[in-house]
């Protein structure tokens, strides 16, 4: 198990478990195996709903300073999106976003199938449809198709195109926290924020707040 107080030997790190944990390390060897075994890909989102559910469950394994507001957040509103695990070749990641009392995220899509629980605090989300057929890149049409509270401890699937777009807002007095399994490297590939009034579709990068993305991942997601 890493030493937590070298908070500049996680920051070295950039790929890989970034949190070295028994928790973690379970989870990310369950997705490789279902993964390896299941090709349904909503076959394989559900299979990996105990392994999921266990991590959320679990007490002690997030780092303290994985846990707290960045305030020189790249999605801003002082969100954190700290990296836990990384695949190096982009094929999967862990992270955990933490979203300060009455802040929320943007209108972002994620472009991979994954698994997302909240941990601490309370959040609502809230799922939009897209109403065009998708062919203009930089415009769309969206409608709220649900919405709906997430308590400590529950989680919910993505398997786009469905459900992919929502934003999520912090409804508890505390930051909330939630944990996201997902098959790309989420904070570095470029994906989209939507403006529902003009209905302008915008690329943008997230970043982690404790890892860097490589060069290769920019130009892989610009081409
Ligand atoms: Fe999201």
């Amino acid at each position: 198990m890493c030493d937590f107080g070298q908070h500049h030997h996680l920051e070295q790190a950039d790929f890989g478990f970034l949190v070295d944990v028994p928790e973690i390390r379970a989870l990310v060897e369950e997705t490789r195996r279902l993964t390896g075994e299941i090709a349904d890909t909503a076959a394989r989102v559900e299979a990996l709903r105990p392994a999921f559910g266990q991590l959320l469950a679990a007490d002690g394994w997030l780092p303290k300073e994985y846990s707290e507001p960045d305030l020189e957040s790249g999605m801003g509103g002082g969100i954190g999106q700290y990296a836990l695990y990384r695949a190096k070749d982009g094929s999967l990641c862990l992270f955990s976003l933490v979203i300060p009392a009455g802040s929320e995220t943007p209108i972002h899509d994620h472009l991979a199938w994954g698994l997302i629980g909240v941990y601490r605090g309370m959040q609502s989300e809230t799922v939009y449809r897209r109403l065009d057929d998708g062919h203009d890149e930089a415009k769309a049409a969206l409608e709220v198709a649900r919405k709906q509270t997430v308590r400590r401890g529950e989680f919910y699937t993505l398997l786009p195109p469905l459900d992919d777009i929502h934003y999520v807002k912090t409804v508890s007095k505390t930051p909330s926290i939630s944990i996201h399994l997902l098959a790309n490297d989420t904070a570095c590939v470029t994906r989209h924020r939507f403006d529902t009034t003009s209905g302008i579709v915008t690329p943008f990068r997230s970043g982690y707040s404790n890892a860097k993305c490589s060069p290769n991942e920019a130009r892989s997601a610009e081409s």
